[in-house]
């Protein structure tokens, strides 16, 4: 969490460092601050609350120079106010800091710099970095060497940026562990800093990433990255291809209602090159699964948090169905301290949108040791879950902004779909007809998908007359019981909304108590599988005088008869379905939210990106 610039150059630095935080906003917005080297002095700007704040804030005591650094706080140790807003200004008013991360020895750390008689003024764990820095620099050294030595006394996983007014020519970043990433951004006689890409598209596509234990020193020319040991490291320059348009909200009112709208062209894209519809076949290339290692596989444990995890339950039916190998699914942050059974022949299968998610990260260097294969579907390009893969599956959804993953949600159900189909290929599980046939199924998807999306206006009337409800029960079975969880996440994220999704089948065992009139229950019902279960679930919620939403495919009379709201999704085949029949619940959730005159973007206390355990 937490987002970080910095910027040097020719050009001056405030504007480009607020246009950097307004795109990192989503990962904290707790407080704002920039710090700016103007006429040999560091001046900083702070405040609590949003960006907005600190714009105003500058606007009132503007400040300029060519060397600069900001940060977007989501707050962990302190609470959120100016006082702890970022940047960290060191005694000598001489070294500044902006971090990401947690300091977990700060007490320890503070302690024994208070008896050094350091001054504090903050209550943060971050502050500590610029005085440990100050102090290693009281020898003679210089910013990079100061860095050096000050990152040594630190515990925990950390993204630092620190500029010196002593040495006005560079700015220095570095990275320990998984606190979320460093991006270095080549300009010509300038360079840009971030945590994350979207921060400085708008100004560079070439870029590198720090790994861990890294750190870089950065002139307006040039940058030099070397481990924390001091040994130069050539560092690969990616090229990335995402359209900076994209990280914007055009004529949408909400990132999240343009990410919901963009998921056509994102699985569009999500199709595009992989899949041979002429031969029936699955290309995934970055995956690195050859026959041989589609052969050894005895088991997958599909691990993420979240939404993605959601994905994952869905992916666990189509492996186990299509490539008939057996599937957990494990929640991160669970599976890393788990001990996990996992050898040579298991796969374990990692999905993040941003690839720096903590638990993830974990989970993956957890099966890592144990001497898994790791995999990984990712969106952020160049992150850690992508690096640290054996393999990865590219998710092809550009920027997502939005604290609710939508589009995110949808693309890796497609990947796991086509993932599921190639191993069943390689393993010899299908027949040449039905491999064609599911190969064929994907086709629809983009069409279909925009069929679920030209009914917004019926879905947003339903939640025009939900939108007080205090409680809801999501309802699903099989394929689809993933997306009634998925449903629950995205109305009580933004809405606020107490909401329990369960496995139908569960509701006798005790969760049927809670059904009256004050609770409504929404149940997916299309024609899968589990269609008939499901009617007699909706039958039984109805007997108890619940309100009851209904989610079923088109022209299914039956589901209407029972429903007293309905969303309808076309036909498509059962093992595909989560991919239209989540689109509805996006978009009641967004309309709820909106109704509710909610921040849809960026929900109370989350981030987008969560680095911290
Ligand atoms: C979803 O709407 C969330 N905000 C959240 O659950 C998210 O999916 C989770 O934190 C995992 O993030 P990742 O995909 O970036 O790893």
């Amino acid at each position: 969490m937490c987002g970080i610039v910095g910027y040097i150059g020719e050009k001056d630095a405030t504007p480009i460092i607020l246009s950097g935080l307004k795109r990192l906003e989503y990962r904290g917005y707790d407080s704002a601050g920039l710090a700016v080297l103007q006429d040999g002095k560091i001046e900083i700007r702070r405040d609590a609350g949003k960006l907005s704040q600190l714009s105003a804030l500058v606007n009132d005591q503007p400040v300029h120079g060519k060397v600069g650094i900001g940060h977007t706080r989501w707050a962990t140790h302190g609470i959120p106010s100016a006082r702890n807003a970022h940047p960290h200004l060191g005694t000598t008013g001489r070294v500044v800091v902006v971090h990401n991360g947690i300091v977990e020895n700060f007490l320890e750390l503070r302690e024994e710099l208070a008896v050094e008689g350091v001054p504090f003024n903050s209550d943060t764990d971050s502050e500590v970095i610029v005085h440990l820095i100050e102090r290693s620099m009281g020898g003679g050294n210089d910013l990079v060497e100061g860095v050096r030595l000050a990152l040594r006394n630190l515990k925990g996983a950390h993204g630092i940026v620190v500029m010196s007014a002593d040495e006005p020519d560079k700015i220095v970043a570095a990275r320990i562990g998984n606190a979320g990433g460093v991006v270095i951004g080549f300009g010509e006689g300038e360079m840009f800093i971030a945590s994350d890409i979207p921060a400085i598209l708008e100004y560079t596509r070439k870029m590198i990433f720090l790994e861990s234990f890294q750190m870089a020193v950065i002139t307006k020319d040039s940058v030099t990255v070397q481990t924390l040991d001091g040994k130069k490291v050539e560092s690969q320059v990616h090229s990335i291809s995402w359209d900076p348009v994209a990280a914007e909200k055009g004529e949408y009112r909400h990132f999240m209602q343009k990410e919901i709208h963009e998921q056509v062209r994102s699985l569009t894209d999500t199709l595009a090159g992989r899949v041979d519809f002429e031969e029936g076949r699955i290309r995934l290339p970055e995956l690195n699964l050859t026959p041989e290692l589609g052969q050894q596989i005895k088991k997958i444990i599909i691990t993420a948090c979240g939404t993605a995890a959601h994905a994952g339950m869905v992916g666990k039916t189509m492996i186990e169905r299509i490539a008939r190998i057996p599937v957990e699914v494990d929640i991160a942050s669970e599976f890393r301290y788990r001990e996990p059974l996992v050898d040579e022949n298991t796969v374990v299968l990692a999905i993040s949108q941003s690839g720096e998610t903590a638990d993830t990260l974990a989970a993956m260097e957890e099966a890592r040791q144990r001497g898994a294969v790791v995999w990984s579907i990712v969106n952020a390009i160049g992150s850690q879950a992508m690096r640290l893969a054996d393999g990865y599956i590219s998710m092809q959804t550009g920027p997502e902004i939005g604290v609710a993953s939508t589009k995110a949600f949808t693309a890796p159900l497609v990947d796991l779909y086509m993932l599921a189909v190639l191993l069943g290929d390689l393993r010899g599980t299908l027949s040449a007809d039905v491999r064609k046939k599911l190969v064929g199924d994907l086709r629809l998807i983009p069409d279909l998908v925009g069929r679920c999306l030209d009914r917004e206006d019926d879905v947003r009337q339903v939640a025009r007359v939900m939108k007080d409800v205090r409680n809801m029960l999501y309802l699903g079975r099989g394929i689809n019981m993933p997306i009634a969880y998925e449903g629950a996440l995205k109305l009580k994220e933004i809405s606020y909304i107490h909401a329990e999704a369960y496995p139908a089948g569960e509701m006798k065992h005790g969760p049927i108590a809670l059904v009256d009139r004050d609770m409504p229950v929404l149940a997916i019902v299309p024609r899968d599988p589990w269609y008939e279960k499901m009617i007699s679930q909706i039958e039984q919620a109805k007997a108890r005088g619940g309100c009851v939403l209904v989610l079923a495919t088109d022209g299914d009379d039956r589901a209407a008869e029972l429903a007293d709201h309905i969303f309808w999704v076309p036909e498509i085949s059962w093992m595909l379905s989560p991919v239209l029949t989540v689109i509805p619940l996006q978009i009641f959730a967004y309309h709820i939210a909106s109704y509710r005159g909610l921040d849809v973007d960026q929900p109370r206390n989350l981030a987008k990106s969560v680095t911290v355990e």
